[in-house]
């Protein structure tokens, strides 16, 4: 576990913020987001990527280069245990436990949309700064939507890491390591786009349990979740545009191609249509 030693001890002057003063020079971004991926504790992380400094002190110039991939991609904690998504029950939100175990899956997502974030930085190269900004923007939005959920769990006694979880996220990422297109189509026009779809159920369950506090973090996160898929709706046109492919065919395509999970109603249309996807994606949905 040397390297990870290695990679937290460097982190102090390489990502945690700032030190810059005026005349320091800009910190590059995109090592910067693999320097935090690779951080294990997910409270360090949360903090870490919402204390990167402001974008006049980060450096873009690095958009082309290959960055090699190190071990330990993404850093994990110990806890919580990860199992297949068939072995996830799901607990009736009226006991403490049950809420506890909602809001401990959500905090998991979170968690997991960080690193997603951050991935999607490092790893795909060549894009243009706007991109790059755009993730970043995301990326500490997860962390605060993590960090929210973690102090609500806590209020219950709970802390991340005491309920099992699943890694179905990180496996989309996986599958979509080398192609930011499939990347931008299964990721957030897909996964993130099905937590705009569960939102206003969970945030009912929560509400109906007298949870006000969960319900007010649930629209948070849904109105930051909307901006999420609309970057990736614009950057997945983008890259259709530049590609010259057809944005219907092809999300279809790679859906085929990548296993992407098939889509359940109900549908939040209003939230979808506010995310950027157009009619003809809409009345495709069915
Ligand atoms: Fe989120
Ligand atoms: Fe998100």
């Amino acid at each position: 576990m040397l390297w990870v030693t290695g990679i937290m001890s460097g982190m102090s002057s390489a990502c945690l913020p700032s030190s810059s003063s005026p005349s320091s020079p800009p910190e590059s971004l995109r090592p910067q987001a693999l320097a935090l991926l690779l951080m294990r504790n997910a409270d360090d992380k949360a903090a870490a990527v919402r204390a990167l400094p402001p974008v006049s002190a980060l450096s873009l110039e690095e958009t082309q280069a290959v960055l090699a991939e190190p071990p330990g991609v993404p850093g994990r904690p110990e806890r919580p245990e990860l199992r297949p998504p068939s072995d996830m029950k799901s607990r009736a939100v009226g006991s403490p436990e049950g809420r506890a175990g909602l809001l401990h899956a959500l905090a998991h997502i979170e968690s997991n949309a960080i690193d997603l974030a951050l991935d999607v930085m490092w790893r795909f190269d060549g894009m243009p700064e706007a991109f790059y900004l755009d993730w970043l923007q995301v990326a500490r939005e997860e962390a605060l939507h993590f960090q929210l959920l973690h102090a609500h769990l806590a209020e219950l006694g709970y802390a991340y890491g005491d309920f099992p979880a699943h890694n179905g996220l990180w496996e989309m990422a996986e599958k979509t390591r080398g192609d930011v297109i499939a990347r931008m189509a299964l990721v957030p026009r897909t996964l993130e786009a099905r937590g705009l779809d569960a939102s206003p159920a969970v945030r009912n369950k929560l509400i109906s349990v007298g949870d006000r506090r969960g319900g007010e973090i649930i629209d948070i996160i849904l109105r930051d979740e909307i901006g999420h898929v609309l970057i990736g709706n614009r950057w997945y046109r983008h890259l259709c545009k530049a590609r010259g492919l057809d944005p219907i065919s092809t999300y279809a395509a790679l859906a085929d191609l990548f296993g992407a999970p098939r889509l359940k109603g109900p549908f939040n249309f209003e939230a979808r249509r506010a995310a950027g996807f157009d009619e003809t994606e809409l009345a495709l949905l069915g």
